[in-house]
């Protein structure tokens, strides 16, 4: 083990990463499929697609709308259901040379309870993102996971039936985030994932008719960045677990503000359609701008905005 894999090195919940860059759910399929595009084994992770109870085809398209500010999407978790999963594509994913995140959505407590008993029995996946902040589906993650209540309430049950670590990736489209992501933490959350998509729409003016099939989508990208950082700012304050940043991370910059916000480690998403390159890219930025800076590792960053 040279230094410099021991100054990239980041432990969520007991779990050890090689580095801190992962890539979103949603934005590298299942890993395996983006296995010829990039060299994965240089990856801190990468959580899945979005895993619900039953398969799903998705909204109507189009699904994608590129803006000068970052991309809407409409795609409505789209995935061959957890039993497929488990059947067909756990097995590709087993020998991956990088941590595997599984995500989950349900539309119910029992949907989660279903989907991470399932998902816990998979001995290669240290940790399992639960979905609550979904905005392209009608019922979902997003409307119970606005509620503390309910939050905290789902997270108890969870952690009743499982050892592996649970992420809840929250939505920005609340009042309070704090006071979620404390609930989540209280419930027995390992760590809060912020943030998922904000809502939004785009019209072709000479048609007049929505540029998405479903109408309205989630926007990522540079326009999201921004309030990522506030988000992530904002709770690490209040919230005593780590927080995985997320949100509009188009340049290494982008990652590191969001480590210097309060991440613990973050999740490329979007940025990763337009640069495939970006992780590997992150990844050696990091690293020099340590050196740099005379930081002895990625932890000694984390939460260190100069008020
Ligand atoms: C095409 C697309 C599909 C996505 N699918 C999922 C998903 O299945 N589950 C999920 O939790 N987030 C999903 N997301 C949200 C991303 O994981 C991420 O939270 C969001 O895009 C913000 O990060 P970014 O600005 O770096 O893209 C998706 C995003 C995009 C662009």
């Amino acid at each position: 083990m040279d230094n410099s894999a021991d100054k990239l090195r980041i432990e969520i919940a007991g779990q050890v990463f090689d580095n801190p860059v992962l890539l979103a759910s949603g934005t590298a399929g299942f890993g395996y499929d983006i296995a010829d595009v990039l060299d994965i084994s240089r990856l801190g992770g990468i959580v899945t697609k979005t895993i619900t109870p039953e398969p799903r085809d998705g909204n109507a398209s189009p699904r994608i709308w590129e803006t000068p500010s970052g991309m809407l999407n409409s795609i409505g978790l789209v995935n061959p259901g957890i039993d497929i999963f488990i059947k067909d594509i756990v097995p590709l994913l087993a020998d991956l040379p990088t941590e595997i995140v599984v995500s989950v959505g349900g539309n119910s407590e029992n949907e989660f309870i279903e989907l991470v008993e399932k998902v816990s029995a998979i001995d290669f996946v240290n940790a399992i993102e639960l979905n609550l902040s979904c905005p392209n589906v009608k019922e979902g993650g997003i409307h119970f996971g606005r509620n503390p209540d309910t939050v905290f309430s789902l997270l108890k049950k969870l952690r009743e039936i499982t050892k592996k670590s649970l992420w809840a990736k929250l939505s920005p489209q609340v009042t309070e985030i704090t006071e979620l992501g404390i609930s989540a933490s209280d419930g027995g959350a390992d760590a809060i994932s912020l943030i998922n998509t904000l809502p939004a729409m785009a019209i072709d003016i000479y048609t007049r008719k929505p540029r998405l099939g479903a109408i309205t989508g989630g926007l990522s990208g540079p326009a999201i960045h921004p309030v990522a950082v506030a988000m992530v700012y904002e709770s690490s304050k209040g919230i005593g677990i780590p927080i995985i940043g997320i949100g509009g991370c188009y340049r290494p910059e982008d990652f590191v503000e969001l480590i210097i916000a309060g991440a613990s480690a973050v999740q490329i998403g979007s940025g990763y359609f337009a640069d495939t390159n970006l992780p590997q890219r992150t990844v050696s930025f990091l690293d020099s701008y340590l050196i740099e800076n005379g930081f002895a590792n990625v932890a000694e960053i984390i939460g260190t905005v100069n008020i």
